[in-house]
């Protein structure tokens, strides 16, 4: 058989190319294209052992996979209802977010819970995780700790622990003696990360991977291990605030999209159960160029404030800054308000952030972020009993979302008394909340702002 030609891989997202490249067509990331070094196929022969098994067959028809819940409210609702015996997980985040706190408390959560949990850092000595468990208050979890980065002794180990949740810490730092790479490269990462999947498929061992999102090319990401496992899952937030947001982007087990709100204290990683009072709590007086969007996070209502600036440019293209929120949407609103009720934001910067570190993707924050921006534009203040959702069209009509009436029902619970939908929301009427239902972008302006 002819040699393979040797394959590129970019580090940052994971898409293949043919040939190097400084720069990754996909992603647009630079000097993370690397060549990955073939794994050796070893022998091949036809196999026998192939079998297909009536879905019908299998002795489980009927029962949900058995789960087990951590008693973190927020990381089992994330896992869509508790850790899935024999799954594997990923967490990704930038280096010093949180992560092994997190599943240093997660771990001796689910010991708590009664499994038999392994914790292997391939970063940390045993003691200095043993010093973080006793910073934390969970000296005394009976959770196994190894300190180790050769897979094949970790997986001896697993194999005769036999635990039911295992957690790699991180798998950037594990090696295989197979694969003719440096650890952390894309090779080694996936090597490594197919071999752990495979056995906890094989052995009903729960594993959970950590992945450092890497700027440098010489790292493999956790992008590249993506597709591998069920449930990715991403912890993040923003440098300088304490809030911590574990993200689900995938889930085999549950549904994604799902969030998980933690704040990072002296003593390690607190649940936040009610995140909106949490993000709107930093509110200073009702001002112009603030609005408060009723948005859902996977399951869950959250409520965030959406602040903008509008000031003259002294720059021939005026400055686009967004914080939080997608600057292709934000480019759509502009154009849409300018286009459709006659409004410009030519020669003038515009800021835009959501506050307290929360990012919002959802397409119903377009009125909330027009909103903001016309009162920051027009110098009039919205009313702060006020929350806004809605989805903008390219016509400037606005559409209607999922889930209004969660919507509201937060809203009132955290005080707001007003609100303004598309039309045609669908609902049933809400006692204590004012609802405006407006059918264009045109009438908002005109009502709110009288343009
Ligand atoms: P860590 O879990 O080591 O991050 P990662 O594994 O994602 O690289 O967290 C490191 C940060 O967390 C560090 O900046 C200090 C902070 N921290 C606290 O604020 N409180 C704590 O109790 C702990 C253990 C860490
Ligand atoms: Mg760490």
């Amino acid at each position: 058989m002819a040699r393979s030609n040797p394959t590129f891989t970019c580090t940052a997202c994971g898409a293949a190319h043919s040939k190097w490249a400084g720069r990754c067509d996909s992603c647009g990331a630079w000097n993370s294209v690397v060549e990955e070094a073939p794994l050796s196929a070893g022998p091949k022969a036809l196999g026998g052992k192939g079998r297909a098994i009536p879905l019908t067959d299998l002795a489980t028809t009927g029962t949900p996979p058995p789960r087990a819940a951590s008693g973190m409210d927020e990381l089992d609702r994330v896992l869509g209802g508790g850790l899935v015996k024999g799954s594997a997980i990923l967490v990704g985040g930038d280096p010093g977010i949180g992560k092994s706190t997190l599943l240093l408390q997660a771990t001796a959560a689910f010991a708590r819970n009664g499994l038999k949990c392994i914790y292997i850092s391939g970063e940390e000595a045993t003691a200095q995780v043993q010093m973080r468990a006793q910073r934390l208050g969970l000296a005394d979890a009976q959770v196994a700790l190894g300190a180790e980065t050769n897979l094949r002794d970790i997986l001896t180990t697993l194999d005769a622990e036999r635990p039911d949740l295992a957690i790699i810490d991180s798998i950037q730092t594990m090696w295989l003696d197979t694969v003719d790479s440096a650890p952390g490269s894309v090779s080694q990462v996936r090597a490594a990360a197919h071999e752990l999947v495979t056995f906890a498929k094989k052995r009903g061992v729960a594993v959970i991977l950590v992945g450092h999102v890497t700027k440098e090319g010489q790292i493999a990401g956790p992008r590249v291990v993506e597709h591998m496992v069920d449930t990715v899952l991403y912890f993040e937030g923003e440098r300088g605030h304490h809030f911590r947001i574990l993200r689900a982007v995938k889930n085999r087990f549950g549904p994604a999209a799902e969030i998980g709100v933690f704040e990072m204290t002296g003593d390690g990683l607190a649940q936040v159960t009610n995140p909106s009072a949490l993000f709107l709590s930093d509110r200073d007086r009702p001002a112009p160029g603030s609005a408060v969007f009723a948005g859902i996070e996977g399951t869950r209502p959250v409520l965030t404030e959406i602040q903008a600036l509008v000031a003259p440019s002294p720059l021939g293209t005026p400055r686009r800054t967004v914080v939080g929120l997608d600057g292709g949407r934000l480019s759509t609103i502009l154009a849409v308000l300018e286009a459709r009720c006659a409004i410009p934001f030519a020669g003038l910067d515009v800021y835009l952030n959501v506050a307290g570190g929360m990012r919002v993707s959802e397409p119903a924050a377009d009125l909330a972020v027009a909103a903001a921006l016309l009162s920051a534009r027009e110098d009039v203040a919205i009313p702060p009993d006020m929350v806004l959702f809605g989805e903008i069209s390219l016509s400037g009509a606005l559409r209607p979302v999922a889930q209004t009436e969660n919507r509201l029902k937060e809203a009132m619970k955290l005080g707001f008394s007003q609100a303004v939908a598309p039309s045609r929301s669908k609902l049933a009427g809400l006692e204590g909340m004012a609802l405006r239902q407006m059918p264009d972008l045109t009438a908002f302006v005109g009502e709110m702002f009288g343009a």
